[in-house]
């Protein structure tokens, strides 16, 4: 037998062993796209969850933090609607009624992703999983142990959050985004560590309750992988929500007084002290490639990622990997494709992940959303670019909105026209994205945006508008 090769036959005589096509470790938005694209590819297909059926996405990250965001939105807009004739007498968040209310949007989508695995015939249970050998995998279930034999196997783990060795997380005091989502009252000062993705979503969302939101950020700006130029806008209106950001600062560790913990920060002026009810340390998340036996199989990791190639296929044939396990951006949207690309490989047919953009959206107020490249990306690259530039307040649509923050951007090859990037702040920027990232999958080109019709009166205008503007054609602002 070669080595690393498991011979089942050498397990304890009671372990029920399991044969299948193809078996997919975890059931978030890379492992369930996985399991229904081989169902539908008609393999026999098992799904294996170690938590709950929609992984980090659909239990503790997007869904529920974009429930608790559009409940913050609706309460910010009852107590503050007196601009535009609305009055509200004290709004209050009754958090007990907020939070069966996200469990309830959790749970529809939970089960959707069962009935969904059940129906294209893919089947799912609940473990631990390890590998044992490149074809063989123990699932430890709460009650029993079980090995699986499988022809493929598809790893999509994903990642967990990295956490400050003087700030361990500890669920009460020092939580993660997990823990900041599940709040049983509303913080009165809350802290964030790092003003990433995570920190500004759930920050924002706290500060429009009327949380005391106090941001310690590392680096000289909040979102550092963001467009700088979008940025500025939800810097702006996070100090209008009264949210403090300290740039250049690092958490150094933290005193629990009992009624009021202490966090002392390291700043350009020496060592600060902010007292907090809850901190929540947001810097950064590692994929979870650990304690899966990846080494006894024989699969290659580099920089912390499983190695794959275009196919997502590891260095062992018949092992693939998906989504925040190998490698940035650690998004739900690259996991779903990239599982449709090695459910497809497995099934024989001809599929590379050759995604042109990944559009990528911070779900802040307002909302920053990118496709392709930046400006300084482009000319890095050897572009030479020229730029249309369309704000919100020139949308008659965002006006009627009461929500002119912001502007759409498109970064276009000055040579041939083409759509290199297009860059998005404002309300409803994530939803507006997408036809950015269609035209530049497409090759399109500027002018091709701005002579599609768009309807009016909607934020998409924005980027027809931008279009035009790179062209210097724009109708509804001067061109300069
Ligand atoms: P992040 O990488 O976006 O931000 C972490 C921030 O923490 C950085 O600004 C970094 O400079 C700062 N930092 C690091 N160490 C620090 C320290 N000791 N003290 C102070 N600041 C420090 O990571 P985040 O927010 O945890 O999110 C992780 C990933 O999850 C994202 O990169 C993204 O891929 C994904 N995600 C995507 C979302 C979306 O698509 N809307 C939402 C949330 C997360």
């Amino acid at each position: 037998m070669p080595a690393g090769e498991f011979d089942a036959r050498n397990s304890p005589v009671s372990t029920e062993i399991l044969k299948v096509e193809v078996v997919v470790v975890g059931a978030g938005p890379g492992g369930y796209v996985a399991g229904i694209r081989l169902g539908q590819l008609e393999k026999k297909t098992l799904v294996v969850e170690k938590t709950a059926p929609g992984g980090v996405c659909l239990n503790v990250g997007c869904i529920p933090s974009k429930a608790l965001i559009h409940a913050s939105k609706v309460f910010e807009q009852s107590a503050h609607g007196q601009d535009i004739g609305i009055h509200v007498e004290n709004p209050r968040v009754d958090i007990e009624r907020l939070q069966k209310w996200k469990a309830s949007v959790v749970g529809k989508l939970t089960s959707g992703v069962r009935q969904l695995l059940k129906a294209n015939g893919c089947d799912y249970r609940q473990g631990t999983a390890t590998l044992l050998s490149p074809r063989t995998i123990q699932l430890v279930e709460s009650d029993r142990e079980l090995l699986i034999e499988a022809e493929h196997i598809v790893i999509a783990t994903g990642a967990r959050p990295v956490q400050i060795p003087s700030l361990p997380f500890d669920g009460k005091r020092i939580v993660d985004s997990t823990g900041a989502l599940d709040f049983a009252e509303l913080p009165r000062r809350l802290v964030v560590v790092g003003a990433g993705y995570i920190g500004m979503e759930i920050g924002t969302l706290y500060a429009k309750f009327g949380s005391k939101v106090t941001f310690v950020e590392a680096l000289p700006t909040i979102l550092p992988g963001s467009e700088a130029e979008c940025v500025q806008v939800v810097a702006r209106r996070a100090k209008k929500l009264g949210m403090e950001v300290l740039l250049g600062a690092k958490a150094k560790g933290l005193v629990d007084k009992g009624d009021v913990a202490v966090l002392s920060v390291e700043t350009a002026n020496g060592v600060v002290e902010l007292e907090a009810d809850k901190v929540l340390v947001a810097v950064g998340r590692k994929p979870n490639i650990e304690d899966i036996g990846l080494e006894i199989a024989g699969v290659k990791t580099a920089g912390g990622f499983i190695v794959v190639d275009r196919q997502m296929r590891t260095s062992v044939h018949n092992i693939f990997a998906i989504g925040d396990v190998v490698g940035q951006p650690m998004l739900a949207h690259k996991a779903s494709r990239e599982a449709e690309v090695a459910a497809e490989v497995i099934a024989e047919k001809h599929a590379e992940m050759d995604a042109q953009v990944i559009p990528s959206v911070v779900f802040t107020d307002p909302e920053i959303a990118s496709a392709g490249l930046t400006v300084e990306d482009a000319e890095k690259r050897g572009h030479k670019v020229k730029v249309g530039k369309f704000p919100f307040a020139a949308l008659g649509r965002a006006i009627a909105n009461f929500d002119t923050d912001g502007f759409a951007k498109v970064v276009m090859d000055a040579e041939s026209g083409r759509v290199l990037g297009v860059h998005v702040v404002g309300a409803g920027a994530g939803d507006l994205i997408s036809e950015a990232a269609l035209a530049i999958e497409m090759g399109a080109s500027a002018a091709d945006l701005a002579m599609t019709i768009h309807p009016h009166p909607t934020l998409s205008e924005a980027i027809m508008e931008a279009a035009k503007a790179a062209q210097g054609e724009a109708i509804h602002i001067l061109n300069r």
